[in-house]
This record gives structure tokens, sequence and C-alpha cells, in this order.
């Protein structure tokens, strides 16, 4: 299985930015000069994924700006020294091809992935939520390892993480057996369960590989959690089947979509990318 398109949910209103993100996406919050949805663009695209679908809402539309060229701009500093810094993001626009489609009612993640099926079609997708930020300086960016997976299981595969138990209500949790190192077949998930009822302490976070089959999953799932359609209740359907695996990876993951989060990936950016070129 290898997917060649990444779908972004990016429909949220990222109130805990506010106000901030009032009147601008939070997906655009800069990491030090880049902003968020860059690295996971670019994430998609070192794992060979050049189709980029992604799911927007009101008041998104600097994302779809910045996907495109800048005439005026990108006029007024030709030939200028200035010129340089836009060399990452037009490679990557040149690289990419760039779709998108509105969430209109904010149900939920599994509401937002079923939103971008007409996008996605019907075959194996990436799907990054670029809220959580993941950095592996030394070695395969971690959706380059989650498609090696994908493609030597010819299965789904979601990333997994250890974290503290005290933590455990803020993820979807897995429990499986593991069939090699790192890698998990999935039993069963769980969305955001209370401490004491948490069955593992092993974590989803924002990078899966999925077969088109979830959007059938996620059409037959009830709300769940929070009166939302949880992305997490239709991995769990998809899990019964015995076609999910959960992968531990290797690197390290920001959940950008907290302050603190956020200032620790801005550190570490700045401290093991941006200081050092
Ligand atoms: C979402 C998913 C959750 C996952 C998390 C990773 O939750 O619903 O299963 O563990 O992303 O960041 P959110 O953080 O959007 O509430």
């Amino acid at each position: 299985m290898i997917a060649h398109k990444c779908l972004f949910p990016a429909a949220g209103y990222g109130t805990r930015f506010l106000p901030a993100t009032k009147a601008m996406p939070k997906e655009m919050l800069p990491i030090v000069n880049r902003p968020l949805i860059e690295f996971g663009v670019e994430e998609a695209n070192a794992a060979g994924m050049s189709d980029i679908c992604i799911v927007t809402g009101r008041g998104k539309r600097p994302l779809e700006d910045y996907f495109d060229v800048n005439f005026e701009l990108e006029h007024q500093i030709a030939g200028s020294a200035k010129e340089s810094s836009l060399r990452q993001i037009r490679a990557l626009n040149d690289a990419c091809t760039y779709t998108f489609t509105r969430q209109r009612m904010m149900r939920g993640l599994g509401d937002a992935v079923l939103t971008g099926r007409k996008l996605v079609g019907n075959e194996a997708f990436g799907l990054i939520l670029a809220d959580d930020l993941c950095f592996n300086l030394d070695g395969d960016p971690v959706m380059k390892q989650m498609q090696d997976v994908a493609s030597a299981f010819d299965c789904s595969v979601i990333a997994v993480m250890d974290v503290p138990q005290d933590q455990v209500s803020n993820y979807g949790i897995v429990v499986g057996d593991e069939i090699e190192a790192n890698v998990l077949q999935v039993s069963s998930m769980v969305e955001k369960p209370r401490v004491e009822d948490a069955p593992s302490n092993l974590a989803v976070i924002g990078r899966y590989i999925l077969s088109p089959d979830i959007f059938d999953f996620i059409e037959s799932t009830e709300p769940g959690a929070g009166g939302e359609i949880q992305l997490t209740d239709a991995l769990n359907a998809l899990a019964q089947t015995g076609k999910l695996l959960a992968y531990r990876f290797a690197g390290r993951r920001f959940d950008c979509g907290s302050v603190d989060g956020y200032v620790a990936a801005t550190n570490y950016y700045y401290r093991n990318v941006v200081h050092t070129c």
C-alpha cells in the first residue's frame, strides 16, 4: 500500500491561541519563520505524497494564498537577497498540487476526514494533523517511516508514542500486540479515556496512512466523545477487521495545538535547525 495523496484537516478554530487566531488560521502560526502547515506538507512530500488535499473552513483563505504565488511581492523582491527566503516554499509549490474543500460545520475529526473523501477518492492516503509537529533530524521524517511500514505490510498504519499515564486523556489510546520491533497489530482503540479507564499509555499522534475503506467506517460511526464523529471510533472498527497497525515512530513530536508545545517546538527548531544553518 502506497499513498500518493495526503489529507490535512485544517478547519479548526485554534481557540487556544486567541486572539492571534481570530483573523488568521492556526495552521499559519509561524515556527520561527515558517507556518506550521508548511512543515506537514514538506513531510508529506518527502514521503512521496505530492497531491495535497486540505479541508478548510471559513476564514482559512490564507492557506490557499500561501500555496500559490504572490505575484506583487515576488516581483518586488526578484533579484534581491530576500528572494532566497522563498526558496523552500517555491520548491514545495512546484513539487505538489493542492486541492481544497470546506467543512461547513465542525463535527469532529472523523467528519473532517470524511469531508476530504471527494478529494482523496478510492485510494490509500496519508493524513497529517498539522498541529502535531514531528522532527527526526537524524533520519527519515515520520511520514516516510510510516509509508515504509504501510508498504511492507500492505496495511493501514497509525503513528503512536508512549505518553505519561496522566496524559492519556488527551489522546486516542491504542491496545495491540507487537508483531515486530515497533510495529503492533491494533486490537482496540478508545478516544480520550479517563486516566483510570485507559487500557494502555500508547497514544496516537497526528500521522496516519489509511486505506480508503476508512471512509465507510466513518460513515457508519455514531457521534462519540464530546458529541463529535471521532476518527478513533472508525479506526477501532477498522482494527476489528485485523487490518490496522500501530507504529512507534523514531523522532520528536510537539503538540503545537497547546501553547507549551508550540513554544517548545519553536525553541527546538530554532536551536537545532535555524541556528545551525
Ligand atoms: C486528535 C485525535 C486523537 C489523537 C490526537 C493527536 O485529537 O482525535 O485521537 O490522539 O489528535 O494529536 P485532538 O488533539 O485534535 O483533540
